[in-house]
C-alpha cells in the first residue's frame, strides 16, 4: 500500500545537533513558532507545558533533553532524569524512552553514543507508524466512514502519526471516505491540531463538536472510532485523551468498531490493568476559560482530568508495529511481547 506523498509533510521535534527545536503546538494553527530548548529543564518545561504533545513526541523530546543534559555532565544528567520523568504522569512513552536512554548510560554509552540512541528512537517512531498505518488500513472495509479525537499526528510522534497515520493510509487506499474529527475540549487537540494537519495534508475532513459523536454516529456515517494511546495496560485497557471512553460507549451502541494504534512503546506490561493506570489532572484553569479569556463566573469550580481509560471489552482492534490484537479483552497484550 503506498501513501500519498503530501500527506505526510509536518515534523514537529527536530534535533539540531546543540539544541531541540519544538514546534510550539500552543500557538497552532495560526502560528507557526518554533521553541528551541538548549537545556534538559527547557525541555521538561515545554513538555509540562504542552509545547510538545502527543505520547510518542514526548519520550522522543525526553530523549534528546537526556542528551542535552550528557553535555552538561554527570551532575546535570543525574538531575535530569526524574525531573524529566515527572513531566508528565500517564503517556507510558515518556518512562519507556528515558528507560531505553539509561539503559544506554549504564552500558556505558557517552554523549555521542546517546545522541545515536535519541535519534534511533525517533526513526523507529517514524517506521513503526507508517508500519502502523498499513496494518491499520487492512483492517477497514471499503468506503468507510471514520471519527477520530485528540491529535495523534505527525505533530504527536516523530511522524505521519498513529491513528491518523491509518486515516491517512486508509484515505490514500481509498478505503476512508469519510473523516470526522472531534474537537477534543478543553485544550482543542482536534480542532486546533488534528484539523490543520489534514488541511495541509489535503485530505478533506469535517469537525465536531465532542457533545456531537452521539448523534453523528446514530446516522450511521461512521463504522470506525480510530484513536491513539498514552498507555495500553497489560490487559488491554487503554488510557487516551479525555473523552476517548465515552465515544467507545456510543460506538458499541450504533455497531461501530473502536480500532487504538500505539507504538509498541505505548504498552506497559508492568500495568496489569486499566485501574492502575495514573490519570493526569491539569490546571481546571484550561476549563474557566477559553483564549486567555474567562468563560465562567468567578468563584466557580473545575475538574479536569485529560485522560481516561477505556476497557478492553470495548476496543475491537489494537494496532502496534509488531501486529494487530483482535478483542484485546481475550487475549491482552503478552502474546506480542
Ligand atoms: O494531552 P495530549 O495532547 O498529550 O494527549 C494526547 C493524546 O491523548 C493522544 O491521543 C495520544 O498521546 C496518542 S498520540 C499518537
Amino acid at each position: 500500500m503506498t501513501t500519498t506523498p503530501s500527506h505526510d509533510s509536518i515534523r514537529a521535534v527536530l534535533w539540531r545537533g546543540d539544541r531541540l527545536r519544538l514546534l510550539d503546538q500552543r500557538r497552532l494553527p495560526f502560528v507557526e513558532d518554533y521553541l528551541d530548548c538548549t537545556t534538559p529543564a527547557e525541555v521538561a518545561q515545554a513538555i509540562r507545558d504542552l509545547v510538545v504533545r502527543g505520547a510518542p513526541a514526548i519520550g522522543i523530546a525526553a530523549a534528546w533533553g537526556v542528551v542535552l543534559a550528557a553535555r552538561r555532565g554527570s551532575d546535570a544528567l543525574a538531575e535530569a532524569l526524574p525531573m524529566l520523568r515527572a513531566a508528565r504522569p500517564t503517556a507510558v512513552n515518556l518512562m519507556w524512552a528515558l528507560d531505553r536512554m539509561q539503559r544506554a548510560i549504564a552500558a556505558g554509552a557517552d554523549a555521542l553514543a546517546l545522541e545515536s540512541e535519541a535519534q534511533a528512537i525517533q526513526d523507529e517512531d517514524l517506521a513503526a507508524n507508517r508500519h502502523m498505518g498499513e496494518l491499520g488500513a487492512a483492517l477497514l472495509g471499503d468506503g468507510v466512514g471514520v471519527l477520530t479525537h485528540c491529535n495523534t499526528g505527525s505533530l504527536a510522534t516523530a511522524g505521519f502519526g498513529t491513528a491518523l497515520g491509518v486515516v491517512r493510509a486508509g484515505v490514500s487506499s481509498g478505503r476512508i471516505t469519510q473523516v470526522f474529527a472531534g474537537e477534543t475540549r478543553p485544550w482543542l487537540q482536534g480542532a486546533r491540531l488534528t484539523m490543520w494537519e489534514l488541511v495541509r495534508d489535503g485530505i478533506p475532513a469535517t469537525l465536531i463538536s465532542d457533545s456531537a459523536a452521539a448523534h453523528l454516529m446514530a446516522s450511521g456515517k461512521v463504522q470506525w472510532v480510530i484513536v491513539g494511546a498514552d498507555r495500553i495496560a497489560a490487559n488491554g485497557d487503554t488510557a487516551n485523551k479525555i473523552g476517548t471512553y465515552q465515544l467507545a460507549i456510543v460506538a458499541r451502541h450504533h455497531g461501530a468498531k473502536v480500532m487504538v494504534v500505539a507504538p509498541w512503546s505505548t504498552v506497559d506490561l508492568e500495568t496489569p490493568t486499566g485501574a492502575d493506570i495514573e490519570i493526569e489532572l491539569r490546571d481546571p484553569a484550561e476549563l474557566l476559560s477559553h483564549a486567555g479569556q474567562r468563560t465562567v463566573v468567578d468563584g466557580a469550580v473545575a475538574w479536569n482530568p485529560v485522560f481516561d481509560v477505556t476497557p478492553a471489552s470495548l476496543i475491537d482492534a489494537i494496532v502496534t508495529e509488531r501486529g494487530v490484537v483482535s478483542s484485546p479483552a481475550t487475549s491482552g497484550m503478552r502474546h506480542l511481547a
